[in-house]
């Protein structure tokens, strides 16, 4: 093998940026790669709800010129120095669905899935971006000569905004990611087994189970981190942001007497959390039926997983192991970071999973 001095050079930046354009918040990550080592330059996050004249922690629906400002505002007080950037696409505005076809095209899929996929995309097929990898044909599911087709559309317009943002706000885009897949590569050690994640968003809750790396299955549960605090808010009768910071400084665990009505608090947190996890457990539970194979653990991110005592109380209703996401773990910081890295960690999943895969791309 010849011997590249290019890529001697381009270890000098070897530093990537990733960018999760959140409904709530902004997060940014920036890792470099040095002597084969994966390093944590710098992280931040921004709250979206300033800029909507809405409480931190509430999802928004913003112009893309207002999520520019943002962006550059945390770029800056992250001191964050890449432009070139990797962005999420929400998983909201994908469209992932699993394509069955007969194993003799295999060879055509260019032709074939574009023409396949207009029985499952709701709008004209040149107004999405499509992708496809073949999942594989799973002998006990498809004993039947079919391969499975992982398809993801993407609207046009979505791509488009996007790249508004990313350009108002200074940077280059190296590609997009739908969200589910940097989220996975964060959150999980590489294994065979399926897992489920579980992505706590403010608005709602997603959900993935993923099998030999690939992603199986995906949907979207109507409730987030926010139902918490508008919940606790309506309980206590204080304002959604007196709720908000009581949910992030106690969590499920305010029993120091430290507020009037520590005991409430964590009541309503665990009323509006009940339905989310009786879900989950109910589709787990259908899963592992539905393909006769158990799913082996349950890993939470997304910022409501930073909830304090979320891990065991979900692991005291859910049957399934459960674990919280580190993605941190996946990159060197100094030290005496590591508790916050870790506690920090969940919120941070997907952008941190958009600059580990610009890192592996850049060899
Ligand atoms: N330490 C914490 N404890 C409890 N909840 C928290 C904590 N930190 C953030 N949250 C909650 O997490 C939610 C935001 O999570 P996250 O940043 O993953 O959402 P998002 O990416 O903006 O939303 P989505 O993925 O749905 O677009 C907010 O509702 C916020 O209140
Ligand atoms: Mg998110």
């Amino acid at each position: 093998m010849a011997f590249n001095l290019s890529t001697f050079f381009q270890k000098e930046s070897s530093s990537v940026l990733g960018v999760d354009i959140g409904t709530s918040s902004i997060k940014v990550v920036q890792l470099k790669r040095e002597h084969g080592r994966v390093l944590l330059e710098t992280y931040g996050a921004i709250a979206l709800g300033p800029y909507a004249g809405v409480e931190i922690g509430r999802a928004t629906s913003l112009p893309a010129e207002k999520i520019a400002e943002a962006l550059k505002d945390v770029i800056r007080e992250a001191n964050v120095t890449v432009q070139n950037a990797s962005l999420s696409i929400p998983y909201a505005s994908s469209l992932i669905s699993i394509l069955k076809l007969p194993a003799s095209v295999e060879k055509q899929l260019a032709q074939v899935v574009p023409i396949e996929a207009r029985k499952y995309i709701p709008v004209p097929i040149n107004e999405v971006m499509l992708d496809w990898f073949v999942v594989g044909a799973d002998s006990k599911t498809e004993p039947t000569g079919k391969i499975e087709v992982l398809l993801v559309a993407i609207h046009n317009d979505t791509i488009a905004k996007f790249r508004d943002i990313a350009s108002d706000a200074g940077l280059t885009v190296a590609f997009f990611e739908i969200e589910v897949f940097s989220a996975v590569r964060a959150a999980l050690e590489h294994g065979i087994a399926p897992v489920a994640v579980v992505d706590m968003g403010a608005a709602t809750t997603k959900f993935y189970v993923v099998e030999r790396g690939l992603i199986r299955e995906s949907h979207i549960i109507s409730h987030g981190s926010q139902d918490l605090t508008l919940s606790a808010s309506r309980a206590l009768g204080v304002s959604v942001t007196q709720a908000e910071e009581w949910k992030r400084k106690f969590g499920l665990g305010a029993t120091d007497n430290t507020i009037p009505a520590e005991a409430k608090l964590a009541e309503s947190f665990t009323l509006s959390l009940s339905p989310l996890l009786s879900e989950l457990s109910r589709t787990i539970a259908a899963y592992e039926s539905r393909l006769n194979q158990s799913i082996s653990q349950l890993v939470l991110t997304g910022g409501g997983a930073g909830l304090k005592g979320m891990l065991e109380y979900a692991q005291g209703k859910i049957p399934t192991e459960v674990f919280l996401a580190d993605p941190f773990s996946k990159s060197q910081a100094p030290a005496f970071l590591e508790k916050i890295l870790k506690e920090a960690g969940p919120e941070f999943s997907v952008a941190v999973g958009l600059a580990l895969r610009r890192l592996q791309e850049m060899g």
